[in-house]
């Protein structure tokens, strides 16, 4: 292999930038060149490439979003998308490709190694945290460590008040960033999609903190849980217990930027460095991971399908910690 091309794909997530360094850096010591496809799916299907050397990746291991842009590519889902974004790889001479992204990002290399057999290898960047196949996404750290900050923060006004907040926070169809996010801010309640709400209980749980003179309380809430997002679940908590006055944050999308953590950083390098590695090796169709801080390739069909499951002893945790 001569020439491989990288690009960020979906949300971006904080760390890869990091990862594109550390691609860049990896293929680049070993003889390889590298080639940066702009705005992902939808960058690769009009031809946007551009050169990448060691130097075009320095100063950008500790900036937030993506050097490379990112979309979400409607195009990329129709097969004369993909042939469009074949035909490129092959003009401008691309062995390898690596793709960092989340499921969608995944979904979409998988048919292009289908119909048109490029090796194609994914990393783990988003903060969902929910791919099979890793301990942590890039960038879930970070997103945590936003929220927690951010929770913190409410908690001071939430105290100031005697208020109750609903929180919500990102994740799409998964509770990662609920559970850790409210276990490390010390939530009263999480509220996860992998569980179902029940209304009544957090009642109860709620009146249980006002009997014993509780005058603030923080509640997380997926913007996945079955019960509806954060406004949707105030409402119905609002309609049978309204001893405090309530409020709603939507966190948005202040969860997707910002500079990575250092853990985000290193766990960048590790499978930036490991994905070139691999597709040298002739690995394709498979997501590099860390697992017990071991790299592990697992394919694309199972990363997919199989969402990591949420941990219910932490869930437990919570729920004994907020007692
Ligand atoms: O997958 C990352 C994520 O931030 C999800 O948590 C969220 O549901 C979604 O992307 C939002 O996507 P968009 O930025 O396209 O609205």
């Amino acid at each position: 292999m001569k020439k491989i091309a990288i690009l960020t794909s979906g949300g971006d997530a904080p760390g890869m930038n990091a990862c594109i360094r550390a691609v860049v850096r990896t293929a680049r010591y070993k003889g390889i060149e590298v080639a940066g496809i702009n705005r992902g799916y939808q960058g690769l299907i009009e031809n946007d490439f551009v050169h990448l050397d060691s130097s075009s990746v320095s100063n950008i291991i500790q900036r937030g979003g993506t050097i490379l842009k990112s979309s979400r590519s409607e195009e990329f889902r129709s097969k004369e998308g993909r042939v469009k974004a074949a035909n490129n790889l092959i003009d401008n001479r691309i062995e390898g490709l690596i793709a960092i992204g989340g499921d969608g990002t995944f979904t979409g290399a998988k048919l292009l190694i289908e119909e048109h057999g490029i090796p194609i290898l994914g990393i783990p960047g988003t903060i969902d945290n929910d791919l099979f196949g890793t301990d942590n996404t890039i960038g879930y750290d970070t997103a945590l460590n936003t929220v927690v900050e951010a929770v913190d923060k409410i908690r001071d006004t939430a105290d100031a008040h005697g208020r109750l907040f609903f929180v919500e926070v990102m994740g799409k169809d998964a509770g990662f960033i609920a559970l850790r996010s409210g276990l490390a801010s010390g939530a009263e309640a999480i509220l996860v999609p992998e569980t179902e709400t029940y209304i009544d209980q957090l009642i109860a749980k709620l009146q249980k903190g006002w009997d014993r003179h509780k005058t603030s309380s923080i509640i997380i809430v997926a913007e996945g849980d079955d019960a509806g997002g954060a406004y949707e679940v105030a409402r119905k908590v609002n309609e049978k217990f309204d001893y405090y006055e309530s409020k709603v944050t939507i966190l948005g999308h202040i969860q997707r930027g910002g500079s990575p953590s250092a853990y985000d950083r290193v766990l960048a390098g590790i499978l930036g460095n490991a994905s070139v590695e691999a597709i040298l090796d002739g690995k394709s169709n498979a997501m590099v991971g860390l697992i017990n801080k071991k790299v592990t390739l697992t394919s694309f069909e199972k990363a997919i399908k199989h969402h990591q499951k949420l941990d219910q002893g932490l869930l437990k945790l919570a729920e004994v910690l907020s007692y």
